[in-house]
């Protein structure tokens, strides 16, 4: 292997989404044939007007193109062919499509806001495409039914890191329309604790808001659940707990193929991680303590108000990653190594689990038991394939990556109109 090809592909590509990048390359093409830098000297705004609307058409018919391999990629699904999809052998990576992707009535839409188009500069970037997905993402959902469960990352994707949910958030309204809709809710973080306390201090303004109400019914109250830790801790919504909050003993929700992550595989799994993370922080001399908790280890700052370098955050994560990949403890039980922004921690399980748990708690009485993942969204900040974790629930469901708790409300926003133009 070339160093080259190591530094371009072995060690890069976990930070790149290879469909975005992909799309972005397509529309490299008439962003470099259309747009006129020179229009800048253009003074007759009907020129500059037309060239916007070139840029417009050809764009467009692209991203139906792709939409059109999307749908061919659906079908190769449908007979468990999808190895052969000529998507797939364009971007090897893609995962599942759990619904169509409208992508060019959603560019239509995201142009509109973001004057894709109108830009001679500046081509059509990663963020332009990661929003046109999501738009297209909850108009395929309704297009083709209810949303029915959404589930929701908690620190960037619904507050900023470290914070907590405030009863001033916008987001409280907007969740609170959804659950007014029928929408289950699940609150998905990685952030573990076993005392609903703990997550009353993160969540409380919603909590409150849904407590009081005056739109929700008693029966809509209850669709709100918190799975903590990844996919270890389990609360459902109950006014007469203290804290808003009440756990769920783990034998009444754990799903059966949960049952082989033994105790004993568990403390392997966390004893490897530990010694993982050791060894990075004497290799990287990071100030940093470690944490063990029950289903979860990771290394945070020493002192408050520390900031680890970005380059040693990813370098543990990958480290951490690598060394529970080979080990027997690794290969036995799900587990997601992920930089939380100024921490690196491994949690037992993954939001894969998380969202399956909420999706089977919340779907008992549906056909199969369970909410499908073509009737659920889960919001998250964090998909690139390595050190991310929402990234795992792509496998369950549809998903949104936003970049910041207001792209969520935005996001919020386009769905709340969709549903109620319905
Ligand atoms: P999320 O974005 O809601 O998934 O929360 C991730 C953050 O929760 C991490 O960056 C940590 O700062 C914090 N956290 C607290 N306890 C845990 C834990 O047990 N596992 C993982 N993250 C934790
Ligand atoms: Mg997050």
């Amino acid at each position: 292997m070339t160093t080259r090809y190591r530094v371009e592909y072995a060690l890069k590509t976990h930070r790149r989404d290879q469909l975005i990048e992909w799309i972005k390359g397509l529309l490299a093409v008439p962003f470099v044939l259309h747009s006129q830098p020179t229009g800048v000297f253009e003074t007759r705004t009907s020129t500059v007007a037309q060239q916007a609307e070139e840029a417009h058409r050809r764009y467009a018919e692209i991203l139906k193109d792709v939409e059109i391999m999307i749908d061919d990629h659906i079908e190769h699904q449908k007979s468990k062919q999808e190895a052969q999809s000529k998507l797939k052998l364009l971007v090897p990576s893609v995962g599942t499509f759990f619904t169509k992707l409208p992508l060019e009535q959603a560019f239509k839409e995201q142009d509109m806001r973001r004057f894709i188009s109108s830009r001679r500069f500046v081509p059509p970037s990663f963020n332009d495409i990661r929003l046109i997905l999501n738009t297209a993402q909850i108009m395929g959902l309704l297009a083709s039914g209810p949303l029915d469960l959404a589930t929701f990352d908690g620190d960037v994707t619904l507050y900023d890191d470290g914070q907590s949910l405030e009863p001033t958030n916008p987001v409280v309204s907007k969740i609170i329309y959804l659950m007014s809709k029928n929408t289950k809710i699940g609150i998905v973080t990685a952030a573990g604790y076993d005392e609903a306390e703990r997550y009353y201090g993160r969540l409380h303004g919603l909590l409150e808001a849904v407590k009081n109400s005056d739109v929700l019914s008693e029966g809509q109250r209850k669709n709100l659940v918190v799975m903590g830790g990844e996919s270890n801790f389990l609360f459902e919504y109950d006014p007469s707990s203290p804290w808003l909050l009440r756990y769920l003993s783990r034998r009444t929700w754990i799903l059966p193929e949960m049952l082989r992550w033994t105790e004993q595989a568990i403390k392997e799994l966390l004893d490897s991680a530990e010694w993982a993370l050791e060894e990075c922080k004497t290799n990287l001399k990071l100030p940093g303590k470690i944490i063990r908790k029950t289903r979860a280890v990771g290394i945070v700052p020493e002192v408050a108000g520390y900031r680890f370098p970005r380059e040693s955050l990813e370098e543990t994560v990958l480290v951490v990653q690598k060394k529970l990949e080979m080990s027997a403890a690794g290969k036995s039980i799900p587990f997601c190594a992920f930089n939380g922004g100024n921490d690196v921690f491994v949690d037992i399980g993954d939001k894969s689990w998380g969202v399956l748990v909420c999706q089977r708690y919340f779907g008992a009485n549906e056909e199969g038991g369970s909410i499908r993942g073509d009737r659920t969204l889960h919001v998250g900040d964090q998909f690139l394939s390595t050190g991310s974790n929402d990234f795992k629930a792509r496998v369950v469901g549809t998903t949104a990556w936003i970049a910041s708790p207001s792209e969520t409300v935005e996001l919020l926003g386009e769905l709340s109109t969709l549903i109620s133009s319905k």
